[in-house]
């Protein structure tokens, strides 16, 4: 099948997918404390999203994530998991990966080794114990570190995520990109988007651009740039005194959009063309209303291409945030 080409001649090869919008934390810049989930019945069955994700592979995607919410605490996912593995054994998927906040990997690790997957991108925003329960709020740091224990034991490669937070974890960046280093592990910082509405949460006061933090490491790391990419947004460096890898996730101080090759799947079966528009194509409903019969869904995902803005409006330029997202990160899987 002719491939997905997107209007500013971009192939679309990447697919993330949200499987929940349910997560065991409550992180500060994502969630607020007391969210409403949604209830099971809107959700795509785990079939549904087989069926969904194997279009897409059909249509040329290479490289699926899974996302949340917290992936690992959908029912039966590793049974998705193991389906999806099929793509990679036929060649049509490069990659079979995922997104996770690392709660649920003492239990998984092996088995999703076991499906095929190679690497896993872990959100970790503090090494700190006490600060790591006030940003997830609901969140336990030494059970993170035996999943990522897990992790290394079933040989997994790791990439760490962590968002800049002004005031609560920029003066631990050196830390990181020394414990990273020690273990072999990637380093991904990000800028705090403008996503969901949090009330108390603002996002002017959180954010820290990454090229005062890139600045900041700098006096301490020899850092050179490397054309090596993960196939995602993330720019990398080397850094010279550990050998490790970092990579900067910079929406708001570089637009990376030009080059973007993705589009977003959420767990009711809504595609979302881009992270930072609210543009979207309920795929949900043609799937439920022609179950037999994948043409009229490829014509959906086929339209909905179609129209792929160019990018997102994120901006705090001005001392206010503009281009704000009200759904929650959750929602897209970030
Ligand atoms: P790799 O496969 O390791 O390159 O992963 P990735 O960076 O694509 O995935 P990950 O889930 O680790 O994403 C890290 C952060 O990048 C998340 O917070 C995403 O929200 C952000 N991100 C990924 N793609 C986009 C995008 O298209 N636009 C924006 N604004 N942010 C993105
Ligand atoms: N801005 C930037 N990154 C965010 N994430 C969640 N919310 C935001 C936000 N508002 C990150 C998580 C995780 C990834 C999927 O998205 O920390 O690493
Ligand atoms: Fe959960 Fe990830 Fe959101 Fe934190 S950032 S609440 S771990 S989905």
């Amino acid at each position: 099948m002719p491939q997905l080409i997107d209007p500013f001649a971009r192939a679309i090869t990447y697919l993330r997918v949200s499987v929940t919008d349910r997560c065991d934390f409550r992180c500060v810049y994502c969630m607020a404390e007391h969210m409403e989930f949604l209830p099971k019945k809107e959700l795509l069955t785990l079939e549904e999203l087989d069926r969904l994700c194997t279009t897409f592979v059909e249509l040329g995607v290479q490289k699926l994530r899974i996302t949340g919410g917290e992936p690992l605490v959908r029912k039966g996912i590793m049974g998705f998991f193991r389906g999806m593995s099929r793509h990679l054994e036929s060649g049509a998927l490069k990659e079979l990966t995922l997104t996770t906040n690392g709660s649920q990997l003492a239990r998984y690790a092996q088995d999703l080794a076991d499906c095929g997957v190679r690497r896993v991108n872990i959100s970790l925003d503090t090494l700190q114990s006490e600060k790591f329960r006030k940003i997830t709020r609901w969140g336990r740091f030494e059970q993170v570190m035996k999943g990522i224990d897990a992790a290394v034991a079933a040989g997994l490669d790791i990439k760490i995520n962590a968002v800049a937070l002004k005031g609560v974890n920029c003066d631990e960046i050196h830390d990181f990109v020394e414990w990273c280093g020690a273990r072999g592990f990637d380093l991904t910082f990000i800028e705090v988007m403008p996503m969901g509405d949090l009330g108390e949460e603002d996002r002017l006061d959180q954010y820290y651009s990454l090229r005062a933090l890139r600045r900041d490491l700098e006096a301490r790391w020899t850092l050179a740039d490397t054309p090596e990419r993960t196939g995602g947004p993330a720019r990398y460096v080397r850094v010279a005194e550990t050998g490790g890898r970092i990579g900067f996730i910079t929406p708001l101080t570089h637009n990376f959009c030009e080059s973007c090759n993705r589009v977003r799947l959420t767990c009711t079966g809504q595609l979302f063309m881009c992270l930072g528009q609210e543009d979207e194509a309920d795929l949900r409903k043609v799937l439920r209303e022609r179950p037999d019969d994948d043409r009229p869904l490829v014509d959906a995902i086929r339209a909905a291409i179609a129209r792929k803005p160019k990018g997102h409006d994120f901006d705090y330029s001005r001392q206010a945030v503009l281009g704000q997202m009200s759904r929650h990160m959750s929602h897209t899987g970030g």
